[in-house]
């Protein structure tokens, strides 16, 4: 992960991920650290663009979306400001007085629980860096991308099977790359119930998560749980991994769900994808499934039974459509610009 040349221009990709144990409940909302530790996988295909260029003169740090069209249309105001606190923020961690043009451009749906802010900041803070001419290691690039809000964009700068862990060390603040992405080639199914961006954002639901009776009990089993993950990571043990991260993902919607105010994700469609997923394991298929902070399912299985799976699916009444992704690699800055 290096850089382009000072006062130049750089475009960065990077992937989503998928948390097999969820980051729920933040300690310190300023620094952006987490109540526990969490693991994902990195994916390959739910990607985000972002290009980065420094403005001449006095202008202000300007925030484009590219559409699937390839046009260029000003970022709605929420959006924009995100960036722009996080272009002030790099900039200041670089020590310049600067402002940029940036775009930014998704290949999946937005802020529907697919991670896309994790993807986004990420692209973001590697496309930053590289165009105020910057290279760092990918800890503090972890640390970096972290530093937006996202928290899981801290997992994202790196490529493969990724820990954030949560201790009071210097440990917390990055991601650590538990197994590159050849170590085990696992799919993810995603079976899109609802494409439109979440009612409630993560960020309410980190803070609302301490008011769940289930969040202390939550705290209790997940040392058991990440180590089960760990391990079945290192024996790249589908059996091992599957119902520890089924558990995880229904424990967390639990804690939302009974939250003061409740917090819902799920929709009928959701259920719909977990019974599927239960009719296929007695099937014999190895599939085991986890949901994000949105309505949508991730289906891991191996890539035997990804066409299996995603054909089964893709036929539910409320699976409007399937994304077909897998494990991926770390972000990566490319020659083509989004201007
Ligand atoms: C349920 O605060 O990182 O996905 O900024 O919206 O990406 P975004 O959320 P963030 O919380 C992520 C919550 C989660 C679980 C996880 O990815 O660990």
């Amino acid at each position: 992960m290096s850089a382009g040349s000072r006062g130049g221009k750089a475009t960065a990709a990077a992937a989503a991920n998928i948390a097999f144990i969820k980051y729920w409940g933040i300690r310190d909302e300023a620094l952006v650290l987490p109540v526990n530790p969490s693991i994902s996988m990195t994916l390959r295909s739910c990607r985000s663009l972002c290009t980065a260029e420094l403005l001449a003169g006095d202008r202000p740090t300007e925030v484009l979306l590219r559409g699937d069209g390839g046009e260029l249309a000003p970022a709605p105001e929420a959006f924009a400001r995100g960036v722009e606190a996080q272009v002030e923020r790099l900039c200041e961690w670089a020590g310049e007085a600067v402002s940029m043009r940036i775009a930014a451009h998704n290949s999946f749906p937005t802020g529907a629980g697919l991670a896309s802010s994790a993807a986004g900041f990420t692209a973001l803070t590697v496309a930053v860096v590289g165009a105020l001419g910057r290279q760092v290691e990918p800890r503090e690039m972890s640390v970096l991308a972290r530093l937006s809000g996202s928290g899981s964009a801290a997992r994202s700068v790196f490529g493969g099977y990724v820990e954030w862990p949560a201790g009071p060390s210097d440990d917390a603040g990055h991601g650590v790359q538990l197994a590159p992405p050849e170590y085990w080639q696992l799919c993810n199914v995603i079976a899109i119930v609802d494409p439109t961006p979440k009612s409630v954002s993560s960020r309410a639901g980190h803070r609302a998560a301490p008011t769940s009776p289930y969040y202390e009990r939550r705290q209790r089993d997940l040392p058991g749980r990440l180590e089960v993950v760990r391990r079945a990571i290192a024996a790249r043990d589908l059996g091992l991994l599957g119902p520890a991260i089924e558990e995880d993902a229904i424990e967390l919607h639990l804690v939302a769900m009974s939250s003061r105010p409740p917090i819902f994700y799920w929709q009928a469609g959701t259920l719909a994808v977990l019974e599927a997923a239960r009719r296929l394991r007695a099937d014999g298929v190895e599939v085991y499934c986890t949901i994000d902070a949105g309505p949508n399912v991730h289906l891991i299985c191996g890539p035997d039974d990804e066409a299996a799976v995603a054909a089964t699916v893709e036929t539910l009444d409320h699976v409007r459509y399937v994304i077909r992704d897998g494990v991926g690699g770390p972000p990566t800055l490319e020659d083509e610009h989004l201007f």
